[in-house]
């Protein structure tokens, strides 16, 4: 038996990660103390405790809650990105939510300032790039996620440069979301949107027709339909996977059911991501050890990876240029 592939020393790169789902139990504890908070409810020990994905929206949005100032959304954003700096990520995009920021009662202003002051703070340190996209969370409604895509257009920070729906994807029809969606993209944002996750084949294939995204954030169930990938592979749409992810949130029993590498052997542009990291015991780091032993990869195919995340970053040409 040859020795599992060490995936430590390979750049990496993560386009799908939600900042409020970064958050680990320890530094939540760490705010409950700051804000005299209970969070027995959702947290345990050194785990979060929850068992579907409603029990899991739930203590994402306890967690949300509690960073409540500029300085703790800086705190948060600093010490995601040198977590995953440490495992050789060079390149992160993180999903940002100004609904869960004005429910702890900060301003745009602050919750974005405080992001990029992390930000910034960890690429001093580290070097790692990163960008935010502003994401609508789809079980408020359409009206929440045209505000967050008007907030969006108005390019209230340069490191807001992508545009985004996360949350229920059984909630409503996409075509309501549209709307939004164009304002997005004539504001000039990248476009993803999460699909094909809880919801199977048709739900990606309506978000293709009715959103027209760059980039699907999971997109896996699109497998289930083999028309629909060979139109993902030739339309050359990038999927964010999210392997830890789907096993945690029961998408599929195991890696071996995962359906990651046939997506890749079908020509579609995979990447490799984390979703809500200490949520699903995962990390970018996991991620592409995971995909590693289970499916052989070694380096190049892992490079490869993190290229195409880069390839399809909502970056700057010039920063790009520099990451690959
Ligand atoms: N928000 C945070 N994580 C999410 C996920 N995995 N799916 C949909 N919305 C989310
Ligand atoms: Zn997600």
């Amino acid at each position: 038996m040859t020795a599992p592939f060490n995936t430590a020393p390979v750049p990496k790169a993560e386009l799908h990660c939600h900042i409020e789902g970064a958050a680990s139990p320890a530094l939540v504890k760490a705010q409950a103390g700051k804000y005299n908070t209970d969070v027995s409810g959702f947290i345990s020990g050194d785990s979060y405790v929850w068992s579907d994905f409603t029990e899991f929206l739930t203590a994402y949005d306890g967690a949300a809650s509690l960073f409540r100032s500029e300085e703790d959304y800086a705190l948060l954003a600093r010490t995601y990105l040198e977590g995953i700096a440490a495992q050789n990520a060079i390149y992160a995009e993180i999903f940002v939510s100004p609904d869960h920021a004005a429910a702890a009662g900060l301003s745009h202003t602050a919750y974005f300032d405080g992001l990029a002051e992390g930000i910034r703070q960890a690429s001093e340190s580290s070097g790692i790039e990163c960008r935010m996209i502003i994401v609508g969370v789809r079980h408020l409604g359409a009206e929440k996620v045209e505000a967050a895509a008007k907030l969006a257009a108005s390019r209230p920070h340069p490191l807001i440069t992508g545009f985004g729906m996360a949350g229920e994807e059984r909630f409503g029809e996409v075509a309501e979301f549209a709307r939004a969606f164009d304002i997005a993209r004539d504001a000039g944002l990248g476009i993803t949107i999460h699909a094909g996750e809880l919801a199977g084949a048709e739900s990606v294939r309506d978000a293709l027709d009715h959103i027209r995204p760059s980039r699907i954030g999971h997109g896996v169930r699109a497998i289930e339909d083999g028309a629909l990938v060979q139109r993902i592979a030739d339309e050359g749409v990038v999927l964010e996977v999210c392997p830890g992810s789907n096993l945690a949130l029961n998408v599929y029993p195991e890696i071996s059911s995962h359906p990651f590498d046939r997506l890749r052997r079908a020509g579609v542009k995979v990447t490799l991501s984390s979703d809500d990291p200490p949520h699903f015991a995962s990390s970018v780091g996991r991620e592409y050890q995971m995909a590693a032993d289970a499916w052989g990869y070694g380096a190049p195919d892992l490079t490869d990876f993190t290229r195409t995340a880069i390839e399809a970053a909502f970056v700057d040409p010039q920063t790009r240029a520099k990451l690959l």
